[in-house]
């Protein structure tokens, strides 16, 4: 994906197919603005990655995200419209995300949107980032039709959902306490592989045997839906200062236990549930090699087919964004569209229905 500092030359004019929607996303530490059409095709996308100014804190510092956000959407709107030859007043409408995510930057991107929507008077979508993700398999894949069994995770959820339609979603599982992306990230933080970490986590982890130490599987077997993964953090730090197991070895037997705590929650919420066609596996840990191959190995067992999107999908991008605007002025017509005064959310729930869980209201 091309950088947001290059701004392509205008292309010859010619027919897009309609609608096409501008979409923002500002969540987390990528700031991202791409225009998607309703034929799955991405026009064009910017994506500036944060990582730089995080590394030196090891994690996100959501005012830096916030300042950032600010600083580059402005620009890269203007790249992303260059690089498709549209002017705003072509685009059919603005998608930017809403929450849920660090609410600095959620809220830089949503009045960006507000007011693109507002200077063109286009329709303004408020997306759930998680709807986002929920339905960029879609956009990948125009055979995937509802309902599918989508695992979702990110460096903030984990959750197993129904998804039935669009704004359908049931939550048959969630995380009790760490988001599986977000126990990579601590994972690589105790081996001293800086940040991000799902990646870093993932490469040590091809060099090591995952036999040479017996780490957790939380939850796994157990009658409730639900993921937990702090035990199996605290057990990795446990290993790690017991000085007794080399850091790759503790890569490859973390992200084993972790694979088969997905692979066991998964089975749990399939043994509850008709029949459904297809697994779906979204957020950025779905870039992981051995999660995808372990889904796939569980979807062949129960005759399902498997769909993983690219990983430039799979990991935060506008694209979704702007395909979740899409589907949403399929299904809502001449009706889509938020109010301008919609406010930005920390946290949103893409099943408002799901009970509480014990721990888990941070990432509901
Ligand atoms: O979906 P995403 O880009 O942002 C959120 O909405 O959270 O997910 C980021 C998370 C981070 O925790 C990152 O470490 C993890 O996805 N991740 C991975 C891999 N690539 C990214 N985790 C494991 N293996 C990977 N290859
Ligand atoms: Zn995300």
């Amino acid at each position: 994906m091309s950088n947001a500092s290059t701004t392509a030359k205008r292309p010859p004019a010619r027919p897009v197919v309609r609608p096409v929607v501008l979409g923002i996303e500002s969540s987390c530490d990528e700031t991202a603005v791409a225009l998607v059409t309703a034929d799955r095709t991405i026009l064009s996308e910017r994506i500036a990655s944060q990582q730089a100014e995080h590394a030196p804190y090891g994690g996100v510092v959501p005012e830096i995200a916030a300042r950032a956000h600010a600083d580059r959407i402005a620009p890269m709107t203007e790249a992303v419209l260059a690089d498709a030859g549209l002017d705003l007043a072509e685009v059919d409408a603005i998608a930017a995300t809403a929450g849920p995510g660090l609410i600095g930057g959620v809220m830089v991107g949503l009045v960006s949107g507000k007011a693109l929507a507002m200077a063109s008077g286009k329709p303004l979508l408020a997306v759930n980032h998680l709807e986002g993700h929920a339905l960029s398999p879609r956009l990948a894949d125009p055979g995937l039709d509802f309902p599918y069994l989508l695992l979702l995770v990110s460096g903030g959820h984990c959750q197993i959902l129904a998804v039935e339609g669009v704004g359908r979603y049931r939550r048959l599982a969630t995380t009790i306490d760490d988001a599986l992306g977000e126990a990579f990230d601590k994972t690589a933080k105790i081996l001293g592989l800086g940040y991000p970490g799902g990646p870093a986590v993932e490469r040590l982890a091809r060099e090591g045997d995952p036999q040479a130490l017996r780490l957790p599987r939380p939850l796994a077997g157990s009658k409730e839906p639900h993921f937990s993964f702090a035990g199996l953090k605290s057990a990795v730090l446990r290993a790690h200062e017991s000085g007794e197991h080399a850091p790759e070895d503790i890569a490859a037997a973390f992200q084993q236990a972790a694979v088969e705590c997905l692979v066991d929650r998964l089975e749990h919420a399939l043994g509850r549930i008709d029949a459904i066609p297809s697994l779906v596996v979204a957020g950025g840990v779905a870039a992981n090699e051995a999660v995808r191959g372990a889904l796939e190995a569980l979807s062949a067992r129960h005759s399902m087919r498997f769909v993983a999107p690219p990983l430039a999908l799979c990991t935060d991008n506008a694209a979704m964004i702007a395909w979740a605007g899409c589907e949403r002025l399929s299904r809502d017509g001449k009706d889509a569209g938020d109010p301008l005064d919609i406010k930005a959310r920390p946290r949103w729930p893409l099943d408002p229905q799901a009970e509480a869980v014990r721990g888990a209201g941070v990432k509901a």
